[in-house]
């Protein structure tokens, strides 16, 4: 990556990082209103969305090896990861906290869905960093339409604390999500038709984190439904905002014969340059 690049993306996470500290840090001890859980009876179906989110946080040691993996000597892309990885801690820990205070599930039980979740292993399903970058935009607006939606469902469910949790976690993601949009935009201007093509690998090829390595995936799919990501959904909510986020619409990212043209000359490229 060129010094210009990693130039750039530092001046980026300064900006990212002034923004999350002035206004977005969040306190799981003390901003959530946790006397104000609802005495009644514990809605089962929102228990076992958090309980599902919550372990897919939970595989935050993978994810941060595979960003730390992917930072090549880059320092702000090294630094976004450390402090993503702060945020992203607090995101299980919430959940699992709202879980065991509400008394859906005892401490036991979550200390054995944490071992179930880590004896598994997530890998990271791009080798490339930038499509990595991509993968993280998409993957980051995904978790906000879904929290987004949990927190409609919890404020209609009476449940005012997990409204707030989801609250708070979204606008981390939403954070995270235009901090990659940002990192796209920067690449787009590096080299456009190399990132026009990861883009269009990553869209045509999303899916989202630990969807295979969570345990009890299949018991769980019936209750996810209701998180509502269909595929209508994923393309109205998360594609194509987040192709116009980066001055981008669908008709920009090549089809299969311009990949291949595309593919092609990148090649003849670095083979001249090597
Ligand atoms: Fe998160
Ligand atoms: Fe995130």
């Amino acid at each position: 990556m060129s010094r210009a690049l990693r130039e750039a993306f530092h001046r980026e996470y300064m900006t990212f990082f002034e923004r999350a500290e002035r206004t977005r840090r969040w306190n799981l001890f003390t901003d959530i209103p946790w006397d104000e859980l609802p005495a009644s009876a514990p809605n089962e179906q929102l228990a076992q969305c958090a309980e599902t989110f919550c372990g897919v946080e939970m595989f935050l040691p993978d994810y941060l090896s595979a960003h730390l993996d992917a930072v090549g000597g880059n320092y702000g892309q090294a630094w976004f990861a450390a402090n993503w990885g702060y945020e992203e801690s607090k995101h299980s820990l919430v959940l699992r906290e709202y879980l065991h205070r509400s008394g859906q599930r005892t401490e036991q039980q979550l200390f054995d869905f944490a071992d179930d979740v880590l004896a598994r292993t997530w890998t990271r399903p791009y080798a490339e960093g930038r499509q990595m970058v991509v993968y993280g935009a998409i993957q980051e607006l995904t978790t906000f339409v879904i929290y987004r939606k949990q927190r409609e469902l919890a404020l209609r469910a009476g449940d005012h604390v997990l409204a707030e949790i989801y609250r708070l976690i979204g606008r981390d993601e939403m954070a995270h999500a235009r901090f990659y949009q940002r990192m796209i935009e920067l690449h787009l201007d590096t080299d456009r038709p190399g990132t026009l093509l990861d883009l269009a690998h990553v869209l045509r090829t999303f899916r989202m984190p630990a969807e295979d390595v969570l345990p009890d995936y299949e018991a769980r799919i019936a209750v996810m439904r209701t998180a509502g990501i269909d595929s209508g959904v994923f393309l109205r909510e998360v594609v194509f905002p987040s192709l116009g986020a980066v001055g981008l619409t669908r008709h920009d990212l090549p089809g299969p014969r311009e990949r291949a043209a595309v593919d092609s000359e990148l090649r003849h490229r670095k083979a001249a340059v090597t």
